[in-house]
């Protein structure tokens, strides 16, 4: 039964990619929504807020991705008619087999609207999963992990730490890919006007996924007998509260207040002592402590990359929670060192190698700027304005974007006194946490 069922889902898919087989969404006929283990570990004994949640779940987003609702005040273009062609709007369905294009198509003669989910079910489904957890069927093969929507947390965006993504932070990464990813550029596989569909889409999960958490956090402090507790009107605050962070993001863009400085060579050494924490200006900046004093991703605040390797690429993926009990066995330091090597999402986390010249979020020196500038959410990269002045990020910048041309600029380099871990380098535990704490600021 299984293989049949199987094969339902690759003709779905459009057989894109399918090393993985099929997971059990989807063997269960239509898609389902997977639900956050949390509602039934938590609340085990409390089935009446367990089904407050679900219900509220299914009144504003709908009960399964092909039945669509749209939460009132979600900011969606067109109240998110783009979602599907088929979106219920109160209890009404509403049929948008054909709606006016958008704006950027660039025509304004009706045109067929598959609709975001469509195009996500064939396109993005097969990584990100039913829900936007990130959990498709492909996903368990792939380092990184596809990204999990439902904290609202997004890591290449131009708004400050925290901050929801602008659409067109969302834009680029779907047009252009993460590089260095599985994440693929869709550029050319999808119109502009699709493209718009699939961030309504991707903003309808992440809107749906953050309301979960948040539903599950207010049933996790509310009594089970109280019959006011999730009543609509706080469920309504709570949906609205996501989605007025997702209208915000369009005006927080952080633009820099002064332009580039010129990439001479002085501007390079000035960036290198910043990175390697030299400066004596009373900046502190502790690039070097992550990303290594040859900025190759070795610093000594993550676990040291021999038992990364061994533990993300030593064998089955499936197998990992096996190799980190192993390493708690045998070498407790390290095993600190790799909770530690984690990110927002639990997913294991490496610094990156800036020999490379291989940037996920774009080789702009705009885009580094941002990087270095607002950091990256969820994955430990900090923020560094305005503690640092825009000119000495844009000296780093022009480091960062000189290094992988200039490796020599990091030879023999090492990480300054001051940071306790350069003492006993890739064995410093709590000099990780320390140091990583004081990264994370404001994560
Ligand atoms: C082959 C697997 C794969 C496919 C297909 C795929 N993605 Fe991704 N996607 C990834 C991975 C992996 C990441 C995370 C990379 C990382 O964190 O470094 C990601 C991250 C993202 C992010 C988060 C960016 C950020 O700033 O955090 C968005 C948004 C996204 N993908 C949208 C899409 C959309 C939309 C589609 C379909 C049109 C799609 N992806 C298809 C693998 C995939
Ligand atoms: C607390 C640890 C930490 C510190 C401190 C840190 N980084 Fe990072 N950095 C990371 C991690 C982890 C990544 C990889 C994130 C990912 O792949 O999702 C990263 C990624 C980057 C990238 C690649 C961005 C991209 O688009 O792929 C650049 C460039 C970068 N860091 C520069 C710097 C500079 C310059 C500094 C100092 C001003 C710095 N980092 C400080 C942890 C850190």
């Amino acid at each position: 039964m299984r293989p049949r069922l199987c094969r339902m889902w690759v003709v779905w898919a459009g057989a894109a990619l399918l090393p993985a087989g099929c997971s059990d969404a989807f063997n269960a006929g239509p898609p389902r929504y997977v639900e956050q283990e949390r509602l039934t570990t938590d609340f085990k004994d409390k089935p009446v807020l367990q089904g407050k949640v679900r219900a509220a779940l299914a009144k504003h987003f709908g009960d399964a991705p092909n039945e669509i609702k749209v939460p009132e005040g979600s900011g969606l273009p067109l109240g998110g008619a783009y979602l599907a062609n088929y979106v219920k709007q109160g209890d009404a369905v509403k049929s948008i087999a054909y709606v006016p294009a958008t704006p950027t198509s660039g025509s304004s003669d009706p045109q067929p609207v598959e609709g975001g989910y469509g195009l996500y079910r064939k396109h993005c489904l097969h990584c990100h999963g039913v829900s936007g957890a990130g959990d498709g069927p492909t996903s368990s093969f792939l380092y990184p992990r596809p990204r999990d929507y439902r904290k609202g947390l997004f890591k290449f965006t131009s708004t400050p730490t925290g901050a929801k993504p602008t659409r067109s932070d969302l834009r680029k990464t779907i047009e252009y890919g993460l590089h260095g990813t599985s994440m693929p550029a869709f550029e050319a596989l999808m119109s502009k006007a699709e493209i718009e569909q699939v961030i309504d889409y991707v903003i309808f999960l992440s809107l749906r996924g953050e309301s979960e958490l948040s539903l599950i956090d207010e049933a996790s402090t509310s009594d089970e007998k109280d019959p006011e507790a999730l009543s609509e009107d706080v469920v309504k605050d709570i949906i609205q509260s996501v989605a007025k962070k997702w209208q915000a993001a369009e005006s927080l863009v952080m633009n820099p207040p002064t332009p580039r400085v010129e990439p001479t060579h002085a501007s390079v050494m000035r960036g290198r002592e910043l990175f390697l924490g030299l400066n004596k200006t009373g900046n502190k900046v502790e690039c070097a402590g992550c990303h290594g004093p040859q900025a190759v991703g070795n610093g000594p605040t993550f676990v040291a990359q021999e038992v990364f390797n061994h533990i993300v690429f030593g064998g089955n993926p499936s197998a990992m929670p096996e190799r980190v009990a192993e390493l708690e066995k045998s070498d407790p330091k390290a095993y600190e060192l790799w909770k530690t090597s984690l990110d927002e999402w639990g997913n294991p986390l490496r610094p990156a190698n800036l020999n490379r010249g291989i940037y996920k979020g774009g080789r702009r020196p705009l885009d580094i700027y941002w990087r270095i500038a607002k950091g990256i959410n969820g994955a430990k990269m900090p923020s560094h304005f305005p503690t640092l002045e825009p000119d000495k990020i844009w000296d780093l910048v022009n480091f960062v974007l000189e290094l992988p041309y200039e490796p020599k600029l990091l030879e023999g380099a090492k990480l300054p006194e001051a940071l306790p871990a350069a003492k006993t380098a890739g064995n410093a535990a709590p000099t990780a946490s320390e140091s990583i704490a004081r990264g994370q600021g404001g994560l």
